[in-house]
């Protein structure tokens, strides 16, 4: 098919100036549509759009209406005819220290062996998979091959056990679902197939399981469900990527919000593979030559826009690690860097704050003079991190690039922008709105906050990245994101603007916490200890912690009957195996009673200020005196156990 684009994805010459950003920002908050009608060429097209952006049906924005184009065209074919044929795309590395190099070219062969595996076991465009797979190739193999065949993907983190995966392949109508034997984490193998027969037996959707040999584990296969993926694949196969219609689903990711049920946010294809790619390129600057590493999770959204689309997209080489930052050695980051000359290293605040508990010699040990740029996303970053991560990692000449997104909105939405603009970093603050994005800070009295004050952050007007819904839920999507001031795309953070017109993030202004940079709803927690029938109520919420930013603490009520001996540990035990180890609280206390208003609700905020010694506020609604006492009662109990 004819292939349509006018512009290269890397500019020869660019000049970030301050002035610079204000003249790209004002045109792309002046006249979006114009803005985009020309950015939205970082892309092959098969078809042009007839129109930018049709706001007609709002709060669900269109974009590039009637634009086709297929991603994994975008991402490894138009790749594969120049100069990047032979570039690596990947460098996989592990624990374990093996290595495993994909180029464009090789890209290129799985993608389309692997379509071709997809299409032979009946997924058609319009159909759903799911994959659940560690941090190898083969993920970001199925994601593209699911693209080029016009199906789209549910990625489910490998860290979330059987209950998880199987509520996540129901809401997705997932049809086939990609796995491996196992995956390593440190040291151990985690048994994903295991995990997914277990899942399968709460689903009826899936018809077809592949099984990536990864970790030599013996596995159960069942006849005529079950396939090995080295047994389907590796024929030399070309397959027709299907045009896509711009505002075609790309991929559903769930996330947490703060009812107990997951959210499954669904990504168009144009619109966000615009976003992902250009905020890549104004944020980092990235060069033809660099090693880019994005040292998240493949299960998170960072990891799907910034592993997998974006730097594709621009044709750069990608470190695809599996495994953590301090195994098998307290180094293994710094070694991974030095190895392999990586160029620019974005990362979280709890990963940063974990190697700076670790001491300075061991980035000290190791050549990192190859990093040229750092980034961090996912939570606050204090400024002790932030210095820490500038003077002894980028060793006080890497700006460091804080980036502020969600899942919702597909790509980085405030954060430096070196490709554009060269202001002073100010540690802790994402600095200026990329272009496109307009925020807007309200006061809880619905008054817009002035310079210093504190608000709800919200985002004025659409931007191409933005959700299409949530999946079979579109009320949520507007009751969530657009109802509290309506139009306008509520974040659920607070945030501050300073003198200088910086964004500062304060964290979560709802029940969501922020565990690791991961986000846990406090009830999903609740609801995961309930499911075990062990509790009768559970109250949860978060703590501070030095590194992690927050740990999970659960109060809970036992069931009439349930042994209290040891049931902190079948607690964690259960809700380990069901969803995962994130979910699993850090604390659990047993109590008689727990605090609620008269209408039933659990009153989280009065158990967490009683907990935190801090003054439990408004008790008018307060059912019953008893229950704070109780909470006070069990959390002096534990003062004292860990005295002793
Ligand atoms: C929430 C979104 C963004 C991809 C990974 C997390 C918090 C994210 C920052 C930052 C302060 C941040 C917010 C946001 N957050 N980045 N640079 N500074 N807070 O995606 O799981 O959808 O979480 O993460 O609270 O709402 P997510």
């Amino acid at each position: 098919m004819e292939e349509m684009s006018n512009s290269l994805p890397f500019d020869s010459l660019h000049n970030p100036s301050i002035e610079r950003y204000r003249q790209i920002y004002k045109e792309s908050i002046e006249n979006p549509e114009k803005f985009w009608d020309e950015h939205a060429w970082i892309l092959n097209w098969y078809k042009k759009w007839d129109k930018v952006l049709d706001d007609s049906n709002a709060p669900f924005y269109r974009w590039f209406i009637n634009g086709k184009l297929n991603i994994s065209y975008n991402a490894v074919d138009r790749h594969v005819n120049n100069f990047r044929r032979n570039k690596a795309a990947f460098i996989y590395t592990n624990e374990r220290g093996e290595e495993k190099i994909v180029t464009y070219h090789g890209l290129y062969k799985r993608v389309n062996s692997f379509a071709q595996a997809l299409k032979d076991m009946g997924i058609k465009k319009g159909d759903t998979i799911a994959i659940y797979l560690p941090m190898i190739i083969e993920a970001p193999v199925a994601m593209l091959a699911a693209a080029r065949i016009g199906a789209a993907f549910t990625l489910v983190f490998s860290g979330f056990g059987a209950e998880a995966l199987a509520e996540r392949i129901n809401d997705s109508g997932a049809k086939l679902i990609v796995t491996a034997d196992g995956g390593y984490r440190r040291g151990k193998i985690i048994q994903l197939k295991e995990i997914v027969d277990k899942a399968l037996e709460y689903t009826s959707n899936v018809e077809t399981v592949i099984v990536v040999k990864h970790t030599n584990t013996d596995v159960n296969m069942v006849e005529g469900r079950d396939y090995w993926y080295h047994h389907i694949t590796g024929e030399n196969i070309y397959v027709e990527p299907e045009p896509m219609d711009s505002n075609d689903p790309l991929f559903i990711l769930y996330t947490s919000g703060t009812t107990g049920k997951p959210k499954g946010i669904v990504h168009s294809t144009g619109g966000y593979a615009v976003w992902v790619s250009s905020t890549l390129k104004w944020a980092f600057d990235p060069q033809e030559t660099d090693r880019w590493w994005c040292a998240a999770d493949i299960g998170w959204i960072t990891g799907h826009s910034y592993i997998v689309f974006a730097p594709l997209i621009l044709g750069l080489t990608s470190i695809l690690y599996e495994g953590s930052f301090d195994y098998p050695f307290p180094d293994q980051i710094w070694r991974i860097i030095e190895l392999y000359g990586v160029n620019i290293l974005y990362t979280s605040p709890t990963a940063i704050r974990m190697l700076m508990k670790y001491g300075d010699i061991y980035p000290k040990k190791h050549d990192l003079s190859s990093l040229r740029i750092l980034g961090t996303v996912g939570e606050p970053i204090n400024p002790a991190a932030w210095e820490w991560y500038y003077k002894n990692v980028g060793n006080s000449r890497c700006p460091i690039v804080d980036t502020y997104w969600q899942t919702e909105t597909g790509g980085f939405i405030i954060s430096p922008q070196l490709g554009i603009a060269n202001w002073p970093l100010k540690p802790g603050s994402a600095t200026y709105p990329h272009p496109g994005i307009e925020p807007v800070i309200i006061k809880e009295n619905g008054e817009i906050a002035k310079v210093g004050e504190k608000g709800y952050l919200f985002i004025k007007k659409p931007w191409p990245g933005l959700m299409l819904t949530v999946n079979k839920d579109p009320n949520r999507y507007v009751s969530t994101y657009f109802s509290k001031v309506k139009g306008y795309y509520f974040t659920g953070d607070y945030a501050i603007m300073d003198n200088d017109g910086y964004f500062w993030l304060l964290g979560r202004a709802d029940e969501v916490l922020k565990v690791s940079g991961h986000r846990i709803g406090t009830i999903e927690v609740e609801d995961a200890l309930l499911s075990t029938e062990l509790v009768s109520e559970a109250g949860v919420f978060g703590k501070p912690h030095q590194v992690k930013g927050e740990s999970i603490v659960a109060f809970v009520v036992p069931k009439s009957g349930i042994q209290r001996e040891g049931l902190e540990e079948r607690l964690k035990q259960m809700v380990r195996e069901k969803f995962g180890p994130i979910i699993v609280p850090d604390e659990i206390h047993v109590v008689e009673m727990l605090p609620k208003t008269r209408s039933g609700k659990i009153m989280r905020r009065v158990i967490k200020a009683v907990y935190l010694d801090q003054l439990p506020g408004d008790l008018t609604t307060l059912e019953s005196e008893a229950s704070v006492s109780e909470i006070r009662d069990a959390v002096e109990k534990f003062r004292n156990e860990i005295k002793q």
